[in-house]
């Protein structure tokens, strides 16, 4: 079995889930610091001098997998528990390995703290999850903005800028990643950059907190304009800093649809309900009782889900990554709901997974009619990309029989240890099989 381009390939080919559904889940979940806040967060510490510190920080592949990279380039990084130490200080390679680049897409994070800081950066186009094409032209058209050359040979992109300066960016669609890098590339460019048609999602302003703690003068994150003021002097004044990262609102989200697709009742705690509201706008359509405080979400499912009509879209939107999750739900609805994607189109593939559950799902031109029958069965599925195999493991928590989902370590980027979280609420669900090396 062929697991993709993750470490995982080498140590966790043979392991899967086991789940026995039909659980009713039930209790009390606190949700971990999140997975797309620290992984930008984590290459904005090489901007400043001396150690950050990252608090709550998350225990996923992804992290470990941008640690690895951060270290292959001279960085110090210590962890224990939950706390993250990065020292950049003895950082002395501006160009990131290539087998640890296609790892994860989130490596291009990489490029303006390094062009920011040491004026170069060689990478390759970075890996991750196969849900679409997914180019980085956004992030490269800005930092031709900022006076940095790119030149392309031999599956390498090689970036340089002698000196950048301060531009205005007009992004023609609202990319969180080209976001996040112009952002900390503008850090290094003399002046003030402009980058208009942001993308507004909760992490960006959390990479805001962190830029602004080190001493960075960003401001606008959270609106579609965002300003910075970059140049040497402001580089040579960021300080290393301690900061807490955000709550999960994916996993958050995920397990809201775990506790909804089984019948059952959850407390979040650490949630940030304002970051998940159009989700949880959607489970209320779906019959969903919710009750928010500023850091606790309640739900109480009802006996039967209701169908619903969703579309995606940048925040404040319904985000792509809880598509998969609620394509679930909408399984174990009864009647027909709508659910169209609009930002990565091979999200769909988690249908043909959730059709060997006996789902009825028509997918045509990023749009999917659900047939909800209010039953799924236990099956044998394949985790397709990471946030898919979140929602197979929704789907065989609510399935009559067993489910196996194979293929998790895509789920493991972005979850830790999803079937202790899911064990504590009642689920019968394991991790199975033996840890092998190639
Ligand atoms: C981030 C999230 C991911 C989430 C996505 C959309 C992280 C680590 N990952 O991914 O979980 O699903 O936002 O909310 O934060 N695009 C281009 N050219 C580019 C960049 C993007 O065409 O240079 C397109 C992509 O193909 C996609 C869309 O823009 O269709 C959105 O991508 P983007 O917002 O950049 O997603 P990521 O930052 O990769």
């Amino acid at each position: 079995m062929e697991c993709g381009k993750t470490d995982c390939v080498e140590v966790r080919i043979v392991e899967c889930f086991e789940i026995i559904g039909g659980k009713r889940l039930q209790g009390e979940y606190t949700l971990s610091g999140a997975k797309n806040g620290v992984l930008p967060i984590l290459a904005a510490a090489l901007l400043p001098e001396g150690e950050s510190r990252i608090l709550d920080c998350p225990g996923l592949s992804d992290v470990a997998a941008m640690v690895q990279i951060l270290e292959a380039l001279g960085c110090r990084a210590e962890r224990e528990g939950r706390v993250l130490t990065l020292d950049p200080q003895a950082l002395c390679c501006t160009e990131i390995p290539a087998e640890l680049m296609k790892r994860m897409r989130s490596s291009v994070f990489l490029m303006g703290p390094l062009l920011a800081r040491c004026g170069e950066v060689t990478l390759c186009c970075p890996g991750g999850c196969d849900i679409g094409c997914r180019p980085i032209d956004l992030h490269l058209e800005g930092l031709k903005k900022l006076g940095v050359e790119i030149r392309e040979e031999g599956g390498l992109f090689r970036c340089r800028a002698a000196r950048m300066k301060g531009a205005e960016i007009r992004l023609p669609f609202p990319s969180v990643g080209a976001t996040e890098n112009l952002m900390m590339a503008a850090l290094g460019a003399e002046g003030e950059t402009l980058i208009r048609g942001a993308a507004r999602e909760p992490e960006i302003v959390d990479l805001q907190h962190f830029l602004q703690k080190c001493g960075a003068r960003v401001r606008g994150a959270g609106t579609s304009v965002i300003r910075v003021k970059g140049g040497r002097t402001q580089m040579a004044a960021l300080r290393g800093t301690e900061h807490r990262v955000l709550p999960d609102r994916i996993e958050g989200g995920t397990y809201l649809a775990a506790a909804a697709a089984t019948g059952g009742e959850l407390l979040l705690q650490n949630a940030c309900p304002d970051h998940m509201e159009s989700f949880l706008q959607v489970l209320e359509t779906m019959g969903c009782r919710l009750l928010r405080s500023p850091d606790t979400v309640y739900i109480k499912a009802p006996g039967r889900l209701r169908p619903a009509a969703v579309r995606t879209g940048p925040h404040p939107g319904f985000p792509t990554d809880l598509q998969s999750p609620l394509l679930t739900l909408m399984c174990l609805a009864e009647g027909e709901s709508q659910l169209e994607e609009t930002i990565f189109e091979a999200r769909f593939r988690t249908a043909e997974e959730l059709a060997k559950m006996g789902a009825a799902v028509t997918v045509s031109e990023g749009r999917a009619r659900i047939r909800g029958t209010g039953r799924l069965f236990g099956a044998r599925v394949q985790a397709p990309d990471l946030r898919g195999g979140a929602a197979l493991v929704v789907a065989g928590l609510a399935a009559e029989g067993k489910t196996i989902v194979e293929n998790i370590c895509h789920i493991d980027r972005g979850y830790d240890t999803l079937e202790l979280g899911m064990g504590t609420l009642g689920a019968e669900m394991i991790r199975k099989g033996q840890n092998k090396k190639k």
